[in-house]
Formats: structure tokens, sequence, C-alpha cells
């Protein structure tokens, strides 16, 4: 007997919606993407699993003019013209001091009080978890009709000199958010992927 086939609980179009179709846009629809519509996609994907359930990814949405050309101003250049393009600028970043919140979100007061001696770890774990939490926000943005070409080329000390200064948000990635532009999502020629088979090994 064959292998079982696959029954995904997502048909085709929204798999392709989310992966197969899905592009890192760097062209969009000149629709105004709207605050609550993000606000919307963090209720859903927040649901995705973090370490010990750490949850440490916050998310800046850079709304107002000056807010926006602080992190265009502060990505490297060949990032600014893609970012200018884009009709919301996001920026996710690490809370340093994700710890804090462990014992409202229902994790021991000793656990926290452990991490609030070791920065090291604490840098680490909020790092991994807040890419972690991009990866389903990535998904959660594109299952909302919305398209997004993430960016790790900026000045992470200067974005958060100007926008984050006085918090414990330390900017990890930029979003370049909208509507997809109905003809040309900007990401050139597809790159591949790995298979199963180069990828995947069944020990
Ligand atoms: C963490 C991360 C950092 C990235 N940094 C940049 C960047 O600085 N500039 C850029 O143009 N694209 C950047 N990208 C976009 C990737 O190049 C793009 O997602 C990848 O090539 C896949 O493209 P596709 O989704 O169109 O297949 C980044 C993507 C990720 C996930």
């Amino acid at each position: 007997m064959g292998p079982m086939p696959t029954s995904f609980v997502l048909d085709a179009a929204a798999r392709a919606a989310l992966f197969t179709d899905a592009r890192s846009n760097t062209h969009f629809d000149d629709q105004p993407v709207d605050v609550e519509t993000i606000r919307e996609v963090w209720e859903l994907v927040k649901w995705g699993p973090t370490g010990n359930n750490t949850v440490p990814m916050r998310l800046a949405i850079a709304q107002s003019d000056e807010a926006r050309a602080a992190v265009i101003d502060n990505a490297l250049p060949g990032n600014r013209p893609k970012l200018e393009r884009a009709p919301l600028l996001l920026v996710a970043a690490r809370d340093e001091r994700f710890h804090d919140s462990i014992p409202s979100l229902g994790g021991s007061e000793s656990a926290a009080a452990r991490l609030d001696e070791d920065p090291v770890r604490r840098e680490r774990m909020s790092h991994t978890g807040t890419m972690l939490q991009a990866g389903y926000f990535i998904i959660g943005l594109r299952a909302a009709g919305l398209a997004v070409r993430p960016y790790g080329g900026f000045d992470k000390a200067g974005m958060d000199a100007a926008l984050l200064s006085g918090t414990s948000w330390r900017s990890e990635v930029l979003f370049g958010v909208g509507y997809p532009h109905p003809e040309d999502h900007g990401a050139g020629e597809r790159q591949g992927r790995m298979s199963a088979d180069q990828a995947v090994t069944v020990l």
C-alpha cells in the first residue's frame, strides 16, 4: 500500500495565497492599509508558539510621516526606494524585557526572576522568538489579503535611537506592507527552494 494522500485543512487557493503564489512584494496597490487590520492580524498570529511562551515580539507601526521617514532613513540605501513604495511600514522589535510579562501571561515568577539575571540568555531568547513570530506575522498578513516584504538591511542602533529610545524594544526586522499591485509584485523571478528530497531526512 502506498502512502496516504495528504489532506490539507486549507484548500489550494488558501495555500497559494499563503505560500505558493505569495511573494516578497516591492510594488503595491495605492489602497492604504488600515492600522486596525494590522492589529487584527496581530490578534490572530499571537497564538503561534514561542519557547516557554516568551512571546517577545513587539510591533511599531510607522504611520506618521515622521516615523515613516525615520524608518526609510535608517534603512540601507538599496532598500529605501522599495520601502518608499510600500503604503505602510512596520518595525518588528524584540522586547529585551519580555520576561517582565511572563507572570501576567501565566508563567512563573521564578522563571521571570531567573531571566532578570541573565541578559545574554534573554537576548538569545528574544531574538529567536521574535523571528519566529515575524514568520507567523508574514503568513497572517497574507491571510488578510496583504502583501509584505521583510527587510533586515537597516541600521538597528539608528532605528532604535530614532523610534524606540527609552523603551526596552530593539528593532529586528522591517515590513513593507500593502495590498498587492494587480499586475506586478516587483519581486522579480522567483528564486528556488530546497525540495523535501534535498532538505528532509528520515532517520
Ligand atoms: C529576515 C529577512 C530579511 C530580509 N532582508 C531584506 C533586505 O534587507 N532587502 C530586501 O530587498 N529584501 C530582504 N528580504 C526579502 C528576501 O530577499 C525575500 O523574502 C526572499 O528572497 C524570498 O522572496 P519571494 O518571497 O519573493 O520568493 C528579507 C527577507 C527576510 C525574511
